[in-house]
């Protein structure tokens, strides 16, 4: 049986079951989610291989092909529709036309799933999902569970990247207005041991890691690639569990009474859901979704137990065929273009600029070497990589104003965000595409031999969609420099 069939046994059923990867129900046999392309902005349902099975990736690969894909829903398996869209303006509003949020790219979470491909929920800041109108989630102090399973390598420190129960008007409500599953490692509300990420409660104007405000010392940092994170709240008492959704059993964080702080207890919860942004629709966060489910009734231990149990069975792993198997972190590589103008032009800094230059085994000394990198685990997350420069060692490849440079690393969160890049399969079937980890919609594209972070269309010309598949695709090559 799967997780919502195990907290229906338990006498607390999912009154809400999010997936991309797989159905949450044994009997499940229905759409998960919907991808809008990019091509002829038309959509397609993602289902499931079969009933109670992994989702049907190859449906969206065939379906993405040559173009990009964004999640337009996340379907809820459990019968109430409480499904997950575009989220709209609140407290804040977001970065899409009309204060919406973001929508996630299809693709820039790829995991395994009993050794199917499956696709998670990207959520880089400025993204969000929300139901402001939902069926039979907690109300004010009513009892629910939540779990999550998230890539624990995948954070920051913006607000507030969630899953969970939160305002119906998208603005903050006040205290205990909200009860979510918060990941990540901002430290302006509560923190635990370590430099993060943690698991918190996000209860509204506060993330939560025990009894206190700020720091409780059983909260640890933790940071499995695939965490399973839980949330669940009753009548004065609440609890933080967490595990490895790869091998093992779930740790106890906190268990006890609601925060010594006014306003918690009791709690107003108001029943909207979010991922990946606060309750009043702040949207500094990142982080990666793969399932998770709201309960009514506060789950016992032992149920949440059996459902990391089948987590374990489940068999999440990470993605490495396609072109991250290439970008093997330590490696030198070239990074060759594949447009046809351009096959013989390689990724080469000059000067601090980057620019696309031919090189072939006649070229200078220096101009391979300007043409060589090194990759490294991502700087922002171990899921992408970023390229260091072969003869400027600490430099690395990092957009500035969408356009590429070769910078000393500064250590700023910013620049390692810029300098990160999340691989996945040519667009135009040849080689590798490198998607932007802090704009994720734009990929590493070169235009009149400049190379940018680009979008498929948009204000800027190097955003044009003419070629772009070509341009955003290119070959991980033998190192021009040893
Ligand atoms: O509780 C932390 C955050 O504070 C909430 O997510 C948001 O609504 C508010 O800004
Ligand atoms: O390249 C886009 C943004 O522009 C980068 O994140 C930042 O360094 C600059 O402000």
């Amino acid at each position: 049986s799967q997780p919502c069939d195990i907290y229906a046994a338990g006498g607390t059923p999912c009154v809400a079951a999010h997936s991309t990867t797989r159905a949450l129900y044994g009997a499940y046999n229905g759409p998960l989610y919907q991808v809008r392309r990019a091509s002829d902005n038309t959509t397609r349902d993602i289902g499931v291989l079969s009933a109670g099975g992994v989702a049907n990736a190859a449906a969206q690969d065939s379906f993405c092909a040559g173009t990009t894909c964004l999640i337009t829903i996340i379907y809820d398996q459990s019968g109430r529709n409480n499904r997950l869209t575009q989220a709209p303006p609140g407290g804040f509003a977001g970065p899409a036309p009309g204060g919406y949020d973001n929508l996630a790219d299809a693709t820039l979470a790829p995991a395994t799933l009993g050794g199917q491909k499956v696709y998670g929920v990207f959520v880089a800041p400025g993204t969000g999902y929300r139901n402001n109108a939902t069926n039979g989630v907690a109300k004010g102090d009513q009892p629910e569970g939540m779990y999550a399973v998230f890539d624990g390598t995948h954070y920051n420190g913006g607000c507030c990247f969630d899953y969970g129960n939160a305002e119906t008007n998208s603005r903050d409500n006040g205290n205990g207005t909200m009860e979510a599953i918060y990941f990540g490692n901002i430290k302006v509300w509560g923190y635990g041991t370590g430099n993060g990420p943690w698991v918190m409660a996000d209860l509204e104007n506060g993330l939560f890691s025990g009894v206190n405000a700020g720091y409780n010392a059983n909260d640890p940092s933790v940071s499995h690639r695939f965490l399973t994170a839980i949330i669940k709240g009753e009548p004065n008492h609440w609890a933080i569990r967490a595990g490895n959704a790869q091998s093992g059993g779930l740790s106890t964080y906190y268990n006890g009474p609601r925060p010594n702080v006014a306003g918690y207890n009791p709690m107003k919860k108001e029943g909207a859901i979010i991922l990946g942004i606060g309750g009043d629709n702040s949207h500094g966060s990142a982080g990666t979704f793969y399932e998770g489910v709201m309960t009514t009734g506060y789950p016992t231990d032992a149920t949440e137990n059996a459902v990391q149990a089948n987590l374990v069975a489940a068999g999440y792993a990470p993605y490495s065929g396609g072109p991250s198997g290439t970008l093997t972190p330590g490696a030198s590589i070239s990074l060759r273009a594949t447009t046809a103008c351009c096959t013989t032009r390689y990724i080469r800094h000059q000067n601090d600029n980057v620019i696309t230059s031919v090189i072939t085994s006649a070229s200078s000394a220096l101009d391979k070497s300007d043409a060589t990198w090194v990759v490294r685990s991502g700087l922002a997350s171990s899921s992408c990589v970023s390229f260091e420069s072969k003869n400027y060692p600490g430099s690395f490849l990092r957009h500035r104003n969408y356009q590429l440079y070769r910078n000393a690393d500064d250590g700023s969160a910013l620049f390692r965000s810029d300098a990160t890049f999340c691989p996945q399969t040519g667009r135009n079937g040849q080689g590798t595409s490198l998607a932007s980890y802090n704009y994720p919609t734009r990929f590493i594209r070169h235009y009149s031999n400049t190379v940018y972070i680009a979008s498929n269309g948009g204000s800027n010309a190097f955003d044009s969609a003419t070629s772009w598949n070509d341009d955003v695709s290119w070959v991980v090559s033998p190192p021009w420099a040893q």
